[in-house]
């Protein structure tokens, strides 16, 4: 299992509890820390330029969105995973720096930052000098389809404007998280941040009452699942299922049917 999902086609998927704390959903902020013991054991690292790497599934997402929206040569990958011995070495230089104030908007804390989980990127719009706390990515222009293509691959803008107050993080456009598709998409037209869309969720239990997405020929099923004992096992029925912790208390399972039933 990576980081990204557990993925089975065959009738049952087995969880236990460190399986929590895994996946693109995993919702790292201020509240919920990472799970140290979990992540470095699950992540699938790899690089996505000469200084930045990411997890696999994101970076693959992302270099097919970057190249959809036409902008390979006009952004600049600005940060991508970070370990905690530099996110701290990033939180404690900002705080000499530019004081708490600053730092406690734009700087997670060590450990609370989702670029420990290897799904997040900044990215900023190429210049000669680039600001690495706070790089600019505008709105319109060129980057405006790479926004609007970023949901169509997985990718959510983490740090809104509207959103500030839930999420404890100053508003950041250049600040990109993988969540995975179809969340992404949900994300995006319901313009809700991830701390809202993993409580929306909550509200669709497994094998009783699933948020149904309606999408071209598919018809995906999302649904909560409380964690309450380990070695946990479900019945996919033979639906091609993906499963994520929620980094808090259960999972969140996505399966896909077509537009006749099953798969
Ligand atoms: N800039 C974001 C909040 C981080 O440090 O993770
Ligand atoms: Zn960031």
């Amino acid at each position: 299992m990576n980081l990204a999902y557990k993925y089975n086609e065959t009738n049952t998927i087995s969880l236990n509890f460190e399986d929590i704390y895994v996946g693109s959903l995993i919702l790292v902020n201020y509240n919920h820390q990472l799970n140290n013991i979990a992540i470095e054991k699950n992540i699938n690292l790899i690089n996505l330029n000469d200084e930045i790497k990411l997890e696999k599934t994101s970076i693959n997402n992302l270099l097919e969105l970057v190249k959809v929206s036409k902008i390979q040569n006009k952004l600049a990958f600005v940060s991508g995973f970070r370990n905690y011995k530099e996110q701290r070495e990033i939180y404690t230089n900002s705080l000499k720096g530019k004081g708490f104030e600053f730092t406690s908007k734009y700087v997670a804390f060590p450990n609370h930052s989702e670029h420990q989980t290897g799904l997040a990127i900044d990215i900023g719009e190429k210049r000669k000098f680039i600001d690495f706390i706070r790089p600019f990515l505008p709105y319109d222009g060129i980057f405006e389809k790479f926004r609007k293509n970023a949901s169509l691959y997985g990718f959510i803008e983490r740090y809104k404007k509207n959103k500030t107050h839930i999420t404890n993080i100053a508003a950041e456009p250049w600040h990109y998280r993988y969540v995975g598709f179809p969340h992404s998409h949900i994300i995006y037209e319901k313009d809700l941040c991830l701390e809202e869309y993993i409580e929306l969720i909550k509200n669709y239990k497994f094998n009783i009452n699933p948020f149904v997405l309606k999408y071209k020929c598919f018809e995906i099923e999302i649904s909560y699942l409380k964690y309450d004992s380990n070695n946990l096992e479900i019945n996919t029925n033979n639906i091609p299922t993906t499963v994520s912790g929620n980094n808090i208390d259960g999972f969140i399972i996505t399966q896909w049917r077509n537009c006749n039933g099953n798969l």
